[in-house]
């Protein structure tokens, strides 16, 4: 039979479900410069095309190095959810009908905007979407470059907040921070009842061993990238028994490590691993999630079948009730059947 072929307007035009999106990776330039002006931050950059211009990476450490200072901008509670709230409304656009959000609460702590004006700023625009029809949840990140006593400190004052966040990650710099640094914060916040995922991005030093110590001494229930995994044939066995899924980037791929890492998400998803795509820090790699899917479907001719469950996967794998997930499911079944 022969494939369909895949259509820009059918992908943009899915039900769709984000589930790697860093919120500081939405800092679009115009709201940068918007907010550098209203809080009196001195960015070093006066106009859009300079900030742009500053926008130059080819490697993740390359890329966090311009990441991390952008946040400066941010300073109250408002910003946070000026922030997230411009990203939902373009989830919006994009057909996004569930997100699971990572933010970075360190990278805002170490520079004196307290814990609170964060979380409620997020969470806050989250519950904004939902008035027009995004359903957005909240994943708090540790940074791996600081210390596991940081992380545990942030876990602690983060508690009080809770019922904001249904998640924790972990992610910036893997190169010597393995998975097991962050062993005993991980296993209070599972005991704690959160889902927990971590990145292990694309060739990293040490990426197997990595992978394996988030899958088995972590016990994650999600991986972030993770697309090695494919030089492991064990490591897909287990995953695939386990059902545990792989959010992947593949235009965030293509600027770090100058590869969509296409064939590695197209031979996983042939063999039953539940892959999904998703935008990473769409700002910085402009590229929003219908993007990723287009890009990726073009540059490796997927089927519509392959788009088609790559976008159930990742409303499988969330981390939302049976009926919620069977709701979405349904949605996508009907814009397909509608689309023929
Ligand atoms: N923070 C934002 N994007 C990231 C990525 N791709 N890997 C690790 N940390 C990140
Ligand atoms: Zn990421």
């Amino acid at each position: 039979m022969p494939q369909s072929k895949v259509t820009k307007e059918f992908i943009y035009g899915l039900p769709k479900a984000e589930l790697h999106l860093h919120l500081e990776g939405t800092l679009e330039p115009e709201l940068k410069l918007h907010l550098a002006q209203k809080n009196n931050i001195d960015i070093g950059q006066h106009t859009i095309e300079e900030v742009k211009a500053a926008y130059q990476f080819d490697s993740l450490t390359s890329f966090l190095k311009v990441y991390y200072p952008a946040m400066n901008v941010l300073q109250h509670t408002e910003d946070f959810c000026t922030l997230a709230l411009d990203y939902l409304k373009k989830a919006k656009e994009h057909n996004i009908k569930y997100a699971e959000l990572f933010f970075d609460p360190q990278a805002h702590t170490s520079r004196g905007v307290p814990i609170e004006a964060v979380i409620n700023g997020y969470y806050e625009a989250a519950q904004q979407a939902r008035e027009f029809g995004v359903e957005a949840n909240l994943i708090m990140c540790f940074l791996r470059d600081m210390s596991a006593e940081s992380a545990m400190e942030t876990y602690l004052a983060a508690l009080p907040y809770r019922s904001k966040f249904i998640g924790i990650g972990l992610d910036s710099d893997e190169r010597d921070n393995p998975p097991q640094k962050f062993a005993q914060v991980f296993a209070l916040a599972k005991k704690d009842g959160f889902h927990i995922t971590m990145h292990c991005d694309i060739d990293q030093e040490g990426s197997i061993e990595h992978i394996r110590q988030a899958l088995m001494d972590i016990s994650v229930d999600r991986l972030d990238h993770g697309t090695n995994i494919v030089e492991d044939p064990s490591l897909v066995a287990y995953i695939k028994e386990k059902k545990i899924g792989l959010t992947c980037c593949p235009v965030s791929n293509s600027f770090v490590v100058d590869d969509m890492k296409g064939k590695e998400i197209l031979e996983l998803l042939h063999q039953g691993i539940q892959v999904t795509v998703n935008s990473d820090d769409p700002a910085y790699f402009q590229s929003y999630i219908s993007d990723d899917l287009y890009s990726l479907a073009e540059a490796y001719e997927l089927s519509r079948e392959d788009v088609i469950q790559i976008v159930k996967n990742a409303f499988s794998i969330s981390w939302i009730s049976e009926e919620k997930k069977n709701g979405y499911l349904k949605m996508v079944d009907e814009y397909v059947a509608s689309f023929e």
